[in-house]
């Protein structure tokens, strides 16, 4: 076998199947992600790990982006700013998914709650979260060029949950939203139409931007804020969502953590059709519901 990635050289010996088979896990694993950059994956990241480590007295926050925005954040932060028993880690999903994944598992047994921060990239490593999590949290922004990467992130999560019993759960987040716009009020309705969990919207605000500099997450940066009080409504959601999504299947599905082979679509493969009008069919709702079909807008 190849190297293993600096951070995930120690992994522990014991192969991924053994792990499926261990019911000790009980924590629940959690992505933030959507293909496309600047949606607001890391803000959602680091400040849902801060509350669920607030609300359960633990959390892990992994920052699987190479660029490791999360983890520099809550490195950078003052200790008295972060909330007892946080832990993060940067463990980027890069060449290696089976064994990072392998790693988060390991560390779910020992945390109530464990939130991944993705990369912006489809490859294996974005395929192995979508089979290793309980739950998708996907940030969008109402803007078309970023409607389209959700369009695509939600078409591969449809094909994982076909075959993982409807795993992982997804709760959309709307982010960044203007109430007095058109799209800003109609952002919440428009993704009701695809049937998936939705958040209460969290709004474009300074304080967000100010957080990051101060390198402090929401609690400590603006405590009783309105920023404050959207991220933990989007918190409250989420763990309603954890309730009431099916206990995790890896005791069953061995190949959960088995790292796919091939994840570009190709022409001429079977169901490429299928995708390709499942994928037109998100993307068209989407876009429906912000009325911008024919009028391309980037904010
Ligand atoms: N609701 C919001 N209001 C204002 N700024 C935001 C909001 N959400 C994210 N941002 C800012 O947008 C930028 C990109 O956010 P980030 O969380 O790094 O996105 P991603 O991880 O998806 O690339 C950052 O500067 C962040 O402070
Ligand atoms: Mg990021």
């Amino acid at each position: 076998m190849a190297a293993a990635p600096a951070g995930l050289g120690d992994a522990p010996a014991g192969s991924a199947d053994e792990l499926l088979l261990d019911r000790t896990v009980t924590g629940r694993i959690v992505a933030v992600a959507n293909l496309k950059g600047g949606t607001g994956k890391s803000t959602l990241a680091v400040n849902l790990a801060c509350l669920a480590a607030v609300e359960h007295g633990a959390a892990l926050l992994v920052d699987a982006d190479p660029q490791g925005t999360a983890a520099a954040w809550l490195e950078a932060s003052a200790p008295e700013d972060l909330p007892p028993g946080l832990a993060v880690e940067a463990w980027p999903a890069g060449d290696h998914p089976a064994i990072w994944a392998e790693r988060i598992f390991r560390h779910a047994r020992h945390q109530t709650r464990v939130v991944v921060d993705m990369p912006p990239q489809l490859g294996p490593g974005f395929e192995t979260a979508l089979r290793l999590v309980d739950a998708l949290v996907l940030p969008v922004t109402p803007s078309a060029i970023d409607l389209r990467a959700t369009a695509l992130t939600l078409q591969r999560l449809r094909r994982v949950q076909q075959r993982r019993d409807g795993r992982p759960a997804c709760l959309l987040v709307p982010n960044r939203v203007d109430q007095r716009t058109a799209i800003g009020r109609t952002i919440q309705r428009a993704l009701r139409d695809l049937e998936l969990g939705v958040a209460p919207p969290i709004a474009q605000r300074s304080s967000h931007a100010s957080a990051f500099s101060a390198r402090q997450w929401i609690g400590a940066h603006a405590p009783g804020s309105a920023a404050y009080r959207e991220m933990a409504a989007v918190a409250a959601e989420f763990e309603k969502l954890l309730r009431t999504c099916p206990a995790s299947d890896y005791g069953t599905d061995t190949a959960a953590l088995k790292p796919a082979a091939a994840v570009a679509d190709r022409a001429g493969e079977p169901g490429f059709a299928a995708r390709r009008a499942q994928r037109q069919g998100i993307l068209a709702t989407l876009l429906a519901g912000f009325r911008l079909l024919g009028r391309p807008q980037s904010g």
